[in-house]
């Protein structure tokens, strides 16, 4: 049977390697998707999510002439033209997708009537609210759209147009803070990294390899965030809230039974995001993940649950903690270069830990040459380039990875950061 494949590519901004990954079956965890995504909850929701149609005309966020700097004031064309969310309620009913996943055959496996009227695949393909939270404009059919990240927008429409009005004024109506690094990276995790295991059985992509930085530029992006180094941080925050909630899965998946193969999946993942954020922790805190996630490994081993439960739930609390400090640590040029040369030269370790963590690994050093090549002063590099895609052919074929080779290319990476 043929699986859907996830596209893990490089992030936009030289030639794209779009490469397609094979999906590993993957586990559950359980009642986490028939719910709203927890990020959703966070607004309240007596407030009414008006819908795409209210941000849409040519004097608001629909402008066909996009001004010079941000906001450009088209991330209504930008999103319908060219960002994956828009037909993310169509691919419900899309028998044709290029991947040659049929949402039809995950609904037949699952017993459901339509995929896109059920609850199980609505809370990530659609903005689903409850009938009272939606406007007059309000459209299930356009899928992911603007509320779906920036929260109802019923009090803050009209006023956010004002002159003078700030962002804050809008937070304080109900708007969702996409500014906040630490708030941006849950509500993207709270669709991209785990998905039930029997919709993964049914034929649907595993979420196996989700990277804020590098899904942010493939999106592509209808903002800029200020400062040079911001992606640096956004990459780092992404990497705390994905590792916590890797771990949050793989504790729940410990608890729930699921199979040995389930269980070494959601360790994977855990290892992988383990791998790369360690290196943006004090060294104690870096020392202290790295042996808990040594001890989980062998509880995994042991087919000890109860301890695994416990180990992985002490790594999300350990990155509850980080966090939030990541989300207020600046950046600049020594320390993205700095950041870059640890995870080259951990290179072996990385390797050694799994694709997983070797598709981390790759996506990171490719978004963080990015923001480093486009500093001031700076330029990318062909040959640095190359060394990119070659690493990004190494994980092409997650049945196929090997370490080795990984590594090597890793190392052969490694020359270009003078
Ligand atoms: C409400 C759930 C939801 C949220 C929140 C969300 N996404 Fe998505 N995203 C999806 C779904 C569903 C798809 C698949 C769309 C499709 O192909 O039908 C997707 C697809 C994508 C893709 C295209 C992936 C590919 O393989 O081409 C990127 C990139 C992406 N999302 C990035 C992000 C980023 C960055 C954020 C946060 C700023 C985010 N997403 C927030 C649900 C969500
Ligand atoms: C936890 C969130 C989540 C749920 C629940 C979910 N999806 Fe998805 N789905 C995604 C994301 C994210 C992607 C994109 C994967 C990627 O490219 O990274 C996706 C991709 C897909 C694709 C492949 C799209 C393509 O272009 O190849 C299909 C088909 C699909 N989903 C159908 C469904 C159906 C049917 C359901 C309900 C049974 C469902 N999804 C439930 C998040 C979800
Ligand atoms: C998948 C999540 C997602 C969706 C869908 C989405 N946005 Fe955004 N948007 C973001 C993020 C993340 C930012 C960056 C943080 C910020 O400026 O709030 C952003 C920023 C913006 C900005 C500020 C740009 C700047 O640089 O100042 C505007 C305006 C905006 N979005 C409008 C829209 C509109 C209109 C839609 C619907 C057509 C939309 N967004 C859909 C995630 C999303």
């Amino acid at each position: 049977m043929r699986r859907g494949g996830v596209m893990l590519r490089r992030g936009a901004y030289a030639a794209l390697a779009v490469l397609i990954l094979g999906c590993l079956l993957s586990g559950v965890r359980p009642g986490s998707v028939t719910t709203t995504p927890r990020a959703h909850a966070q607004a309240p929701t007596e407030l009414k999510y008006t819908g795409a149609a209210s941000c849409a005309a040519s004097n608001c966020h629909g402008s066909a002439k996009p001004k010079p700097d941000y906001p450009k004031l088209n991330e209504n064309i930008v999103w319908a033209q060219k960002d994956q969310h828009a037909k993310a309620y169509a691919t419900l009913t899309n028998e044709k997708l290029k991947s040659g996943v049929s949402p039809s055959k995950i609904a037949r496996e699952l017993k459901l009537t339509k995929a896109e009227a059920s609850e199980r695949c609505l809370t990530c393909h659609a903005v689903n609210v409850p009938a009272a939270a939606r406007g007059p404009k309000f459209d299930i059919t356009d899928g992911v759209f603007c509320d779906a990240c920036h929260g109802p927008a019923e009090k803050w429409l009209e006023a956010h147009a004002e002159k003078g009005w700030t962002h804050e004024q809008s937070v304080k109506l109900g708007m969702y803070d996409t500014k906040n690094f630490l708030l941006r990276s849950e509500k993207c995790v709270s669709c991209h990294l785990s998905i039930d295991q029997e919709l993964v059985a049914a034929g649907h992509p595993d979420l196996l390899a989700f990277e804020l930085a590098t899904f942010s530029a493939n999106m592509p992006p209808h903002w800029r965030d200020k400062g040079t180094w911001a992606d640096t941080k956004v990459w780092a925050t992404g990497q705390a809230i994905l590792l916590r909630e890797a771990a949050k899965q793989l504790a729940s998946r410990a608890k729930s039974g699921v199979s040995a193969k389930l269980l070494d999946d959601a360790l994977r993942k855990v290892q992988g995001h383990a791998a790369v954020v360690k290196h943006v922790l004090a060294p104690e805190a870096a020392k202290a993940l790295g042996q808990d996630v040594a001890a989980l490994v062998d509880l995994v081993t042991k087919g000890d649950r109860a301890g695994v439960t416990a180990g992985a739930s002490k790594i999300a609390a350990a990155m509850s903690q980080e966090a939030p400090r990541l989300a207020g640590r600046d950046w600049d040029q020594a320390g993205t270069q700095k950041l870059m040369q640890s995870l080259t030269g951990d290179a072996d370790a990385i390797a050694a830990a799994g694709v997983r963590a070797a598709e981390q690994a790759a996506m990171a050093l490719d978004r963080l040459y990015n923001i480093y090549s486009k500093a001031p002063g700076n330029k990318p590099d062909k040959a640095a380039g190359e060394a990119l895609d070659r690493l990004f052919a190494a994980i092409e074929n997650p049945a196929k990875y090997d370490a080795k080779q990984f590594a090597a290319e890793v190392k052969a990476f490694e020359k270009n950061l003078k």
